[in-house]
């Protein structure tokens, strides 16, 4: 850790379940905010693998899990994220984020778990009929990720809103029941809440098969690209179309620099003066040039795979202290002192109390 975490604004915490690749789509959700705010902010960086716990409780998925875990580091170093700055950890080395976890749980009612709009879109999705208490919990464990460090800005996608808001919630129980020891954090959701898939669909996502991912390589990306839904009013060039809503310029705006390039296509693309072809060339060129230092970095660091345990073994080095710190104040806050160790300090730490020796 190379610079000088008190300078900055204040801290920002996030993470990524580790499901396996990460699309566009994760970029301009939240990547993206990470990536820009390293500098500014004091940035805590988790691999949520006890979250992954919650729909995927199996060995055979643990084991899967792990392997994820290096896909995650890997994408988000292509993605920018700098190992220098960001404080990078797996959620479950922490485990005091699963005591944390206990205490915040006895402030939040079932009833406001079950109406968390993501429970539900989880159980329909991944046909879960009856929710383990682990998965109801899901948000109150997100919200242990994010006071552990006591961090004052969360960036994140837009369905992750909801559990911004519990955590705001339980912060402000928290203090107000034992007196303040929490910030109440901010949600910060990226300027493309949800980037439509490349078929046209509300979401992309990996499950829908409509996703171009960050190491996509060129060829992939050209075939995505080609295969877009686009206005399926216009049968020919010259028939005059929409561009509002239009996933092809909706990617255009969110990768394509270019902007003059980007109203001359709208432009024409209204009049009926340009083809698809065209539009979608020039898309898959703005996306291959915005993918290329992605591309660079991650083959960088694949061929460094130690590189990638220094990295989580460093960011653990650092936001294990501070997650003892805070459950140790939170503790203290609620008069839950141990009566065999003098300090909760010593009893988070392993140093034995100084009296055991006699
Ligand atoms: N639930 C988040 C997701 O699915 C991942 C996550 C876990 C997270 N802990 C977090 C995000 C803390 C922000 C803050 O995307």
């Amino acid at each position: 850790m190379t610079d000088n975490h008190q300078k900055k604004k204040g801290r920002i915490l996030t993470g990524d379940r580790p499901t396996g690749k990460f699309h566009l789509g994760h970029y301009v959700g939240t990547l993206r905010n990470r990536v820009k705010l390293q500098d500014e902010y004091d940035t805590f960086l988790l691999i949520a693998d006890y979250h992954s716990l919650t729909t995927h409780p199996e060995k055979a998925d643990v084991v899967r899990t792990r392997a994820n875990i290096r896909e995650a580091v890997l994408a988000n170093y292509a993605a920018g994220v700098d190992p220098d700055k960001v404080t990078y950890y797996v959620q479950s080395d922490v485990p005091e984020t699963a005591e944390l976890t206990l205490l915040f749980a006895m402030l939040v009612t079932v009833p406001r778990l079950e109406r968390i709009p993501t429970l539900k879109d989880v159980m329909r999705d991944q046909h879960i009929e009856q929710p383990s208490s682990g998965l109801m919990n899901y948000p109150v464990l997100q919200a242990a990720d994010i006071l552990a460090p006591r961090a004052d800005l969360v960036p994140v996608g837009k369905d992750q809103e909801s559990h911004v808001e519990l955590t705001r919630e339980i912060a402000r129980r928290f203090n107000n029941t034992f007196g303040a020891v929490f910030p109440e954090p901010q949600a910060l959701i990226g300027d493309v809440a949800t980037l439509v898939g490349t078929d046209g669909q509300a979401k992309m996502s990996k499950s829908l098969g409509n996703a171009i991912f960050l190491d996509d390589d060129p060829d992939a990306v050209k075939q995505k690209v080609f295969n877009m839904y686009t206005d399926p009013k216009r049968i020919r060039a010259d028939v005059p179309g929409t561009v509002e809503g239009n996933p092809v310029f909706i990617y255009h705006d969110a990768f394509n620099p270019n902007k003059e390039e980007v109203d001359d296509l709208k432009d024409r693309y209204r009049k009926g003066k340009v083809g698809d072809v065209e539009v979608k060339q020039k898309l898959t060129v703005a996306i291959n040039n915005f993918l290329e230092p992605f591309r660079a970095r991650r083959a960088y660091l694949e061929a460094r795979p130690d590189d990638v345990i220094d990295i989580l073994r460093n960011g653990l080095s650092r936001a294990r202290p501070i997650a003892q710190e805070t459950l140790t104040l939170a503790r203290e806050a609620m008069g839950l002192t141990s009566v065999v160790y003098p300090s909760l300090t010593e009893m988070y730490t392993g140093r034995a109390p100084a009296y055991s020796a006699d």
